[in-house]
């Protein structure tokens, strides 16, 4: 999968892809992420790329003409699966959104700052707008980068164990079951004795019934109504 992220701070994009998982599933060649530096795409000498709002306003709008100069360069190049604009009016962002986005082949999110993006803009390219929550940020790039992230760990081979992303909190609409690891006797505080016991269907039970009270007390409106 490719994804280029344009944005108008990119240094604030470099540094989360380079480590971890996402740093892996670059390596392997699974994800490729361009980022695209929007002023090299602004006007004039000082490569303006914002500019006041008419009507009046506080606050500057990133302006159509280096957007669109940008987003005709890349899919001059290739065809992209959805071009989309990070943004707190837009639908929320969740798991089942992060699965759709990993099937496709090649995507554009687009970090938007101050005030937002020129609304034609939005119009005549933007095929999604998405939101990660309900709470403003001062740009895009870090949504960008949780799309990026969410996405892309759910890439085949990404991840080591290819099943653990199966079992994630919201992959089957439950949260997922608490998790011990060593020593099973911490400052007296047990490991529930059913994990030490080897059986693993009484150990899989055991996790289903957690993760199903876990979502009763904490996300109900994550269960089907016969199962709150
Ligand atoms: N830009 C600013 N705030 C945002 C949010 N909550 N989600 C997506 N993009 C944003």
């Amino acid at each position: 999968m490719r994804i280029d992220i344009i944005s108008v701070v990119p240094e604030l994009l470099h540094s989360p892809l380079q480590h971890s998982i996402m740093k892996r599933a670059q390596e392997k060649g699974l994800l490729e992420v361009h980022i695209h530096d929007l002023r090299e795409f602004g006007i004039g000498n000082y490569r303006q790329v914002d500019d006041y709002q008419f009507g009046g306003g506080a606050g500057m709008v990133l302006m159509p003409e280096p957007l669109a100069n940008c987003l005709d360069a890349l899919m001059a190049e290739r065809t992209y699966d959805e071009i989309i604009y990070l943004t707190p009016d837009g639908e929320t962002f969740n798991q089942k959104i992060a699965n759709q986005l990993s099937l496709k082949e090649n995507l554009i999110l687009i970090a938007g700052h101050y005030k937002g993006i020129d609304e034609r803009i939005r119009e005549h390219y933007v095929t999604r707008e998405l939101s990660i929550g309900d709470y403003v940020l001062s740009g895009g790039e870090l949504p960008a980068l949780v799309v990026v992230d969410a996405v892309g760990r759910l890439l085949p081979g990404v991840l080591n164990d290819e099943t653990s992303a199966l079992f994630d909190s919201f992959q089957d609409d439950l949260l997922a079951p608490p998790v011990y690891t060593r020593p099973a006797d911490f400052r007296g505080w047990k490991v529930p004795d059913v994990l030490l016991s080897g059986n693993f269907r009484k150990i899989e039970e055991w996790r289903y019934e957690q993760a199903l009270k876990r979502t009763r007390e904490r996300r109900p409106d994550l269960l089907p109504p016969e199962e709150e």
